[in-house]
């Protein structure tokens, strides 16, 4: 691995410097408490905590909470409290599909949006702690939903555009959502995805939603439900543009987001509103700093975690420019970023590595061809990047000149944990440097052992930060199951991680059986579970394998029922089961047919086995001795390459 250093950029302006991030550092370890209740003083409060955190890791007295004698709106803290002196600044640019297809939302403008959005839902019945769904594309409408949530006190659970009907309807039964906000169409990469239609099939799969609010995006034809469904080009005219504020408790729910674990079907992830937008306020500065001047881009979508904390909340938050892209990194051509950052004039980007694979292997020339002379900072995030990609992006991208910050987080943490602050930290490539101030990072063995000093183990963190999950919704012991009885009294992050002789983490990526498709968390039982629904399929078992672009791809092993044989024909019936029940995100690179797999006698199978053969070995197993029956190996082999 490559251990370069890049110092930070000598002209690099930052509030934060080294003796500024020490000082940060110093008082989160000698003032816990007042360091964190002074990062809550950055949001308005309607009541301000006089409490920081009060949690426990431990089974006995388990339980996180932060600032939870606060009250607060989010919605206020994201729109009102800018409109005196930024109400004509931009908040939000939208930049469809097609480059160019841009529109500029005001501060003001996103906040009479919100307010219509909010009416409506009150008309509609939705109350404080009710469930709002948001399936929709990169918007400002969708913020504008999001935040209305916020201000009505409903609790929103956005669903990325590209899951199928099925798991929209799952998500609906879990949280038993009242109405849907969706679109007509969406658009990427020049292809239309029938958002509404889906929206229509997951409820005949799930009839509990009593309306769905349909933005017009494409224009396309949709059906619509008298008596259910809404077209807000209808109603929207008819909203009062102001609307109340619910004063909401720091510990409320804002929103459930659910992610894929090792087992089991995806987990609704609960965030609360005080510490969550405290932690992504917090962060944003931090990290990324941005200014009056700084057009912020994040490329994620609101569907995942990064699009909630830094393309809507923490952004607006700060009074910054947001930049919200509907589009896909290589339409209408594999320069679509940079063109994008030049008209725009982005100043901070922020992307996934995967993002910058399928670009990298385009050459320089799309690159080069644009100036990129606005950009600043750049940013990555979703899964380690090879120091490969890491140098290209600094070369190429950024010319030598501007930082990069490598933030590692996760949908459980609200927010950035490990990441440069830029301006204050030197650079390795490859690795997310040092945790930001108050956060605690141990490394452990499999013994429960903390390792001290440079060493490889699991990641976990000893204390709480106001960004943590709070439970799983409805189900608070699988929360406590999921990560924090792995190692007692620690929360266990699920990667793997090492840390070198200057104190830096490089996190090498999970160690639990999820896979990180292009920055996607797919869980390896939701998919074998989708190739078992398939009536020839008697057993499937999925692993990840190393793929140059999206970092991991799925490789599947099927056995089939007696007396079936696979073919081409069924791969693709499986790929459709998958697509079906998932989504298209999480289709197998590769299914092998294999007459059985390879299990101990008590029945567990051997995915160690099933990754190496994935991987193209062809010996070196290890003890297979306590395998039912060591023959399975070889014919595993013999079938990978049939
Ligand atoms: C998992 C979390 C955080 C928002 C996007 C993904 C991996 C994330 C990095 C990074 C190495 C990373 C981890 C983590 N990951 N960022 N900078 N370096 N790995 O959120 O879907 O909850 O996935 O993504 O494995 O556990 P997520």
């Amino acid at each position: 691995m490559s251990e370069a250093v890049h110092p930070v950029p000598a002209d690099f302006e930052s509030r934060i410097g080294p003796a500024e991030l020490d000082a940060l550092n110093h008082r989160a370890d000698t003032d816990t408490d007042g360091f964190w209740l002074e990062q809550a003083r950055r949001l308005d409060w309607a009541k301000a905590p006089t409490r920081a955190g009060n949690w426990s890791f431990h089974e006995a007295d388990f339980g996180i909470r932060w600032f939870e004698d606060g009250q607060l709106n989010l919605s206020v803290n994201c729109l009102d409290r800018h409109l005196a002196e930024r109400g004509d600044k931009v908040a939000l640019i939208f930049e469809g599909d097609e480059p160019g297809h841009t529109q500029r939302w005001t501060y003001r403008q996103l906040y009479e949006e919100t307010c219509r959005f909010a009416n409506l839902y009150r008309q509609k019945g939705v109350k404080r702690g009710d469930r709002v769904m948001i399936y929709m594309p990169m918007i400002p409408e969708a913020a504008a939903a999001m935040l209305a949530c916020a201000r009505v006190g409903a609790i929103h659970s956005v669903v990325f555009g590209g899951f199928s009907p099925e798991s929209v309807a799952g998500r609906i039964e879990d949280c038993d959502a009242k109405l849907i906000v969706t679109a007509d169409e969406g658009c990427r990469g020049g292809k239309r995805i029938p958002l509404k239609a889906n929206v229509d099939k997951a409820i005949a799969l799930c009839p509990r939603i009593d309306a769905v609010v349909v933005v017009t995006r494409t224009g396309g034809e949709v059906a619509m439900v008298e008596g259910r469904d809404i077209r807000w080009s209808d109603v929207r005219d008819t909203l009062p543009t102001e609307a109340e504020p619910e004063v909401m408790d720091a510990e409320d729910p804002l929103f459930i987001l659910y992610t894929s674990g090792s087992t089991g079907k995806p987990k609704g992830v609960v965030h609360t509103t005080g510490g969550y937008a405290t932690w992504a306020a917090t962060t944003f500065d931090w990290v990324f700093g941005a200014t009056d001047r700084d057009i912020f881009w994040c490329t994620a979508d609101i569907g995942w975690i990064t699009g909630h904390s830094y393309v809507v909340y923490g952004p607006l938050m700060n009074g910054a420019t947001s930049v919200m892209f509907d589009g896909i990194p290589t339409y209408p051509g594999p320069d679509r970023f940079w063109e994008t950052c030049d008209r725009l004039g982005v100043t901070i980007f922020y992307t996934a590595p995967t993002a910058l694979r399928s670009l990298m292997r385009e050459g320089d020339a799309p690159v080069t061809k644009h100036r990129r002379s606005s950009i600043r900072l750049l940013g990555t995030v979703g899964e380690p990047i090879n120091p490969e990609a890491w140098e290209w992006y600094w070369r190429v991208v950024g010319d030598g000149r501007v930082p990069i910050v490598d933030t590692w987080w996760q949908t459980e943490t609200g927010g950035i944990l490990i990441s440069p602050v830029p301006g204050a930290i030197d650079m390795k490539p490859g690795s997310a440097t040092k945790p930001l101030p108050g956060i605690k990072p141990l490394l452990v063995d499999a013994n429960h052992q903390v390792l001290e000093g440079a060493t490889s183990g699991n990641l976990c963190l000893s204390h709480s930060w106001p960004g943590q999950m709070r439970t799983v919704w409805g189900d608070h012991e699988r929360f406590f199951q999921t990560y924090f009885t792995a190692y007692p009294g620690l929360y266990f992050t699920g990667d793997g991680c090492r840390r070198d002789e200057d104190g830096y983490y490089w996190i090498t990526g999970r160690v639990d059986d999820v896979i990180n498709v292009s920055g996607h968390r797919i869980g390896t039982a939701e998919v074998e579970s989708a190739l078992v629904a398939h009536p020839l399929v008697a057993e499937a078992a999925v692993v990840a394998i190393p793929h140059d672009i999206k970092g991991q791809a799925i490789y599947a092993y099927v056995t089939l029922n007696a007396g079936e044989s696979g073919s081409d024909e069924l791969r693709k019936q499986l790929n459709q089961e998958v697509r079906q029940h998932i989504g298209a995100l999480a289709a197998p690179e590769r299914i092998q047919f294999a007459p059985s797999l390879p299990k101990t006698r008590s029945g567990k199978i051997m995915r160690r086995i099933l990754r190496k053969v994935a991987e193209g070995e062809t010996g070196g197993f290890g003890d297979v001795s306590t395998l039912a029956d060591p023959s399975v190996v070889d014919q595993l082999v013999a079938g990978r390459n049939s």
